[in-house]
């Protein structure tokens, strides 16, 4: 069983997912993580972001995998760091999505997304994961809110990991992020013909998590 998650920034996929993979005993694989883990590591390695193949190196010799502990989150490892954390920093957040953008980097992140997927019953979420990562999901589902009430849910992440944010600037951070995920020419976030679409803005985790469950039960 596979299931594909996409959707903006603060829609709500990661904890759904998990939400999802706990109660399914699936896998979980948050693949916005890899790009981050690979952002946060071009940036303490000072290599250039408008260099296409000096990320490519760097990725091709970078490891990103993800470990469970009791916790109900999962960590995210880069090489032998726990970057958990430090990934969904400000300043991570800012540089992601240009990385995002090339092709080569996609190609191999997606060829190692699917191999993570190989053999297993998986809950993914991300862009393009009913696209060109998991085309033949059994479900794919594409979680959306309004730009207020997702700037809204990353503040009070963004709070409750210390950093002091303003809602304003949220917003735009996250409009601008929207923007380039959605224009770019490979793994651009869309909606797909077979998509489910969920607005998640008037909804809790545990509702929209029913709903998914119920649309599997249907089926
Ligand atoms: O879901 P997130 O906010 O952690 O994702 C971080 C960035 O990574 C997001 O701006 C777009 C990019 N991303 C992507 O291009 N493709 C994916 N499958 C997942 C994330």
């Amino acid at each position: 069983m596979k299931i594909a998650i996409d959707g903006p920034a603060g829609a709500g996929k990661s904890t759904v997912a998990k939400t999802l993979s706990q109660l399914m005993s699936y896998i979980y694989i948050d693949t916005g993580a890899m790009y981050r883990s690979l952002t946060w590591k071009a940036l303490q390695t000072g290599t250039n972001l408008n260099d296409e193949k000096a990320l490519y190196e760097l990725a091709e010799n970078t490891n990103i995998y993800f470990q469970k502990d009791d916790s109900p989150q999962q960590k995210v490892f880069c090489d032998s760091f726990d970057v958990s954390e430090e990934i969904r920093s400000p300043r991570v957040s800012s540089f992601v999505s240009k990385l995002a953008s090339y092709p080569s980097i996609r190609e191999l992140m997606v060829k190692r997304q699917r191999e993570m997927a190989r053999n297993h019953s998986v809950v993914m979420d991300g862009r393009d994961i009913g696209e060109c990562v998991l085309p033949d999901a059994n479900y794919k589902l594409f979680l959306t809110a309004s730009i207020e009430e997702r700037a809204r849910r990353r503040l009070k992440e963004m709070n409750s990991q210390g950093y002091e944010e303003q809602l304003e600037s949220i917003k735009n951070e996250i409009a601008k992020r929207d923007e380039d995920d959605a224009r770019r020419d490979m793994g651009a976030l869309k909606v797909l013909p077979d998509s489910i679409v969920i607005d998640t803005s008037n909804m809790t985790i545990e509702q929209v998590v029913e709903r998914i469950l119920s649309v599997i039960r249907e089926d």
